[in-house]
């Protein structure tokens, strides 16, 4: 079984690389894939760039291309929920797109014919995740996490985000990468730690708190491969 991880940025799979071993790098449509092994485990990882297109390609390449079988996204999100701080991990139970918008033909926000406003994450994969959260007395926040390409700083549009999708965090590639896990039919998981709250000062957070958010991150989805029985 091979298992892909991706990240956005760099930083979110620098973590990862660092504990890795035996790695092959390719070059492949203006992206680097490192093929690595991970306690006796085949990993294919890979940062996709910013935004829901670099990141659906990178996911059906990880999938297409290097035959991935599941897919486990990290990363950091801006935070909605009040309760989240800086650092706290939350797991996607679902995830929609909070910019697809095609409400002047009577459709709800977030949904196009053929699509859902919502795509389930593998529940496996979460079970997988609580284990581990359960083993090492972490607190892991479970519930929707919105998409758009939109870094959202701005209390307005996460209060509008948070009504209209019931959302706990949000970011810029989870949605993406779960319409195509969804669409080839490979389970898929997206673990987020928070790098700011969305709001006026978060950009400033982002900058402050994205390495070591993401490293938050990295090291729990390193866990949960160990942990995946398969
Ligand atoms: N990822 C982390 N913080 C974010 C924010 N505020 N908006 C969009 N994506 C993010």
């Amino acid at each position: 079984m091979k298992i892909a991880i991706m990240g956005a940025m760099p930083e979110e799979i620098e973590p990862l690389l660092l504990h890795v071993e035996n790695v092959t790098k390719t070059e492949y449509a203006a992206n680097t894939y490192y093929e690595a092994e991970y306690k006796g485990k085949e990993l294919v990882i890979a940062y996709s760039k910013i935004g829901k297109v670099f990141a659906a390609l990178t996911a059906a390449t990880l999938i297409e291309k290097f035959g991935c079988d599941l897919l486990l996204f990290s990363g950091v999100a801006g935070a909605i929920d009040p309760d989240l701080e800086i650092g706290d991990l939350i797991i996607a139970d679902g995830l929609c797109q909070h910019d697809l918008d095609i409400t002047a033909f009577g459709h709800p926000h977030g949904y196009v014919p053929e699509g859902e406003v919502c795509i389930a994450t593998d529940s496996y994969l979460r079970d997988v995740a609580k284990g581990v959260a359960a083993r090492k007395g972490i607190v892991l926040k479970e519930g929707i996490i919105a998409t758009g390409d939109q870094f959202v700083a701005n209390a307005e549009r996460k209060s509008w985000i948070a009504k209209i999708f019931d959302a706990h965090a949000l970011e810029m590639e989870g949605a993406s990468v779960a319409v195509v896990c969804n669409a080839l039919e490979v389970p898929f998981f997206i673990l987020r730690a928070i790098s700011d709250s969305a709001d006026m000062d978060a950009g400033f957070d982002f900058d402050t708190f994205l390495e070591s958010s993401a490293k938050v991150s990295a090291d729990f989805i390193l866990d949960m491969v160990e942990a995946i029985e398969k």
